[in-house]
């Protein structure tokens, strides 16, 4: 039976909207010239990429009963991804991200609904017992389950499952639970800003180095120049995978769930599958949206295998 992983996170919906003609003005209406809903959401994208390379994967969080709601769940079970585990909700909304694309600007509104809701009663500990790896993705944005974060891992830590997350920006800069949060870890993703935000430090190698202090490994995600991680000795850079980007929504979620991918079984080492991890992410950078690359394993592979870089 291949490992299983449990992704727990925000539901919402990506709206994508295109080449607009400028930025937004005051009491003004802008046109665009491409429109989409997508699937979006850190935990939900990172499931999609998780499952789309053959990994099996449930997922926990709150869905609204309404249309994007069942947009999203009916969505990830296309995916493969088990859906059980998701509640539904009246008293909210499924929480919607309005992205405006100017350029090679993305300024995003977000209504959080859902993903302010959702809270830890919507969890079921008995999960941890039937999963081998449990991944948290954006609790800055997750309000009311913030709290129960530290003692979840706690949890998975007794019963021998290893963890991950992904915080996503904090918009307060108090990166508030993180001091708890990094010793139960066994893998912390985050980009260079959140890197140098969480740790004080100027640089992404001095970043990295702050964290590996207080974390098991460290990754900082760094855009096209790939990512910094350390898993105990020193930091290493794995550089990343060129490609002609159209979109980079999703990549870094992309690569979590590539990184883990590669790590389930063990046979990987963390820079080798970094290697792996930036490749997926690379492709994912090559479609509108986070969830439209669905990557399988073999696409991963061949992007590797092809000739440059
Ligand atoms: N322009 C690019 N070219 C190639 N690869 C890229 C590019 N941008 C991102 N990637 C890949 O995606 C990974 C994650 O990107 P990034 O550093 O933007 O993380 P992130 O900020 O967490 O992303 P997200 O906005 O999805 O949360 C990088 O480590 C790299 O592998
Ligand atoms: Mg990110």
């Amino acid at each position: 039976m291949p490992k299983k992983l449990l992704a727990i996170g925000d539901i919402n919906v990506d709206i994508m909207m295109g080449g607009l003609a400028s930025l937004p003005q005051v009491d003004r209406e802008v046109t665009c010239e491409s429109f989409e809903i997508t699937m979006g959401s850190s935990a939900a994208i990172f499931a999609c990429a998780y499952a789309s390379l053959g990994g099996r994967i449930s997922f926990l969080g709150l869905a609204g009963n309404d249309a994007y709601g069942d947009y999203m769940l009916q969505g990830m079970k296309d995916f493969g991804i088990e859906t059980e585990l998701v509640r539904r909700t009246d008293r909210v909304k499924t929480g919607v991200t309005v992205n405006l694309i100017y350029r090679n600007t993305r300024s995003q509104v977000t209504y959080p609904g859902t993903i302010a809701e959702f809270s830890g009663s919507d969890v079921d500990e008995k999960i941890l017992g039937l999963i081998n790896h449990v991944h948290f993705a954006g609790p800055y944005q997750q309000t009311r389950f913030r709290p129960d974060i530290t003692r979840l891992l706690r949890l998975a830590k007794d019963r021998g499952v290893t963890t991950s997350l992904d915080p996503q920006w904090d918009a307060s800069g108090r990166w508030e639970y993180m001091a708890e949060w990094l010793p139960l870890l066994d893998y912390l993703f985050v980009n260079q800003d959140e890197a140098m935000s969480i740790s004080g430090a100027s640089g992404i190698e001095a970043a990295c180095t702050w964290l590996a202090a207080r974390t098991s490994c460290p990754l900082v995600k760094a855009g096209a120049d790939g990512v910094y991680l350390n898993d105990g000795d020193k930091v290493m850079h794995v550089p990343g995978r060129a490609v002609q980007v159209v979109d980079t929504t999703g990549a870094g979620d992309t690569f979590d769930a590539a990184f883990l991918f590669e790590r389930m079984d063990g046979s990987k080492a963390p820079a080798e599958a970094a290697v792996f991890a930036n490749a997926a992410a690379a492709r994912s950078c090559l479609f509108v949206g986070g969830v439209a690359a669905r990557s399988s394993y073999q696409d991963v592979v061949g992007l590797l295998t092809e000739r440059g870089n």
